[in-house]
């Protein structure tokens, strides 16, 4: 398990161990994915059934002043864990994300629609999409979107979208939020759970959308989390330009889970349940 103190790593650790499986925690400090000769010394000798990557610079503004960096961890270093999980014979599971597309269309992507990121982090994960696709011989590629979970998002300052929504709501009596970029809002816990179902499944090779059903912009997403929270705040949408985006991303990112419903494994809930689940959860609301 290679991420295993980051927001999807610890979630897909413990749903592993709860499942029964033998799971080692791999963090930054055993290896750094991009330090080609440190995954191979590490990883050598290794034998397991899986590996998986939750590894990455995703943090969009980072990536687009340090592309050399990024596309050393989110390519090469995925390029460097498919020669490894051949080596040791394991399926390696590596996780992408919405951003590889353009957003230009109106109804959910499909895994079939070209992609075209927008940035040096969408450029960097579609090369290590390809590098998987292309390099390991037995492979998931998962891409998910908008995720937050119940442990910290280092990379993103610590609070995850949900959570700092829930801090602003008892620090201030208004909140801004965007209503002009659209996606799906998704648990940890549950592409954990979709992963582990893949892998007892068998599914086949290749590349899955692995998002929450629905979508929603971040000021509806915002608005479903006061809800449920009965927060008095007061919720605006910010005007246009009020958060003026320091690097291009995509207005429209919904994931369609074409794949997985085409095999009957598709188990992610819509957004709004998944929500509720985490809240309660995390912070007993509800
Ligand atoms: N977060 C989102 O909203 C989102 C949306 C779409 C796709 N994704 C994708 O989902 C995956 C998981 O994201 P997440 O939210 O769980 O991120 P996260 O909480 O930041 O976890 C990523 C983990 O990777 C580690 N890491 C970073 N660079 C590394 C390197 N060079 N070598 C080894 N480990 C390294 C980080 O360690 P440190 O914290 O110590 O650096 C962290 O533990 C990523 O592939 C990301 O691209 C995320």
């Amino acid at each position: 398990m290679i991420g295993a103190d980051g927001q999807l790593g610890t979630d897909i650790l413990e749903a592993s161990r709860g499942d029964g499986h033998e799971a080692v925690p791999l963090t930054i400090a055993q290896m750094d994915v991009a330090d080609p000769a440190q995954v191979q010394r590490v990883l050598a000798g290794v034998r397991c059934d899986v590996i998986v990557n939750t590894a990455a610079m995703h943090h969009v503004e980072k990536c687009e002043a340090d592309p050399v960096r990024a596309f050393a961890v989110n390519a090469l270093g995925a390029r460097s864990l498919a020669q490894a999980a051949n080596a040791a014979g394991a399926r390696l599971v590596h996780v992408s994300t919405d951003y590889v597309f353009a957003g230009e269309k109106k109804e959910p992507y499909l895994e079939s629609d070209p992609p075209l990121p927008l940035n040096v982090y969408g450029n960097s994960k579609l090369a290590g999409e390809c590098f998987v696709r292309t390099v390991a011989e037995k492979h998931y590629v998962l891409r998910v979107s908008g995720l937050y979970g119940r442990n910290p998002c280092l990379e993103k300052g610590g609070l995850n979208f949900v959570d700092l929504m829930l801090k602003l709501s008892r620090e201030r009596p208004e909140v801004r939020v965007v209503d002009d970029e659209v996606l799906t809002p998704t648990s940890t816990k549950e592409v954990a759970r979709q992963m582990l179902k893949m892998l007892a499944m068998d599914a086949g090779n290749g590349l899955y959308h692995a998002t929450a059903e629905g979508s929603c912009s971040w000021y509806e997403f915002a608005r479903e989390i006061f809800r449920l929270s009965r927060s008095p705040v007061t919720l605006n949408r910010a005007a246009p330009g009020e958060f003026p985006a320091k690097v291009p991303r995509p207005k429209y990112s919904v994931l369609e889970n074409a794949c997985l419903k085409q095999q009957g494994l598709n188990s992610m809930s819509n957004w709004q349940d998944a929500l509720k689940e985490y809240l309660k959860e995390k912070h007993r609301i509800g």
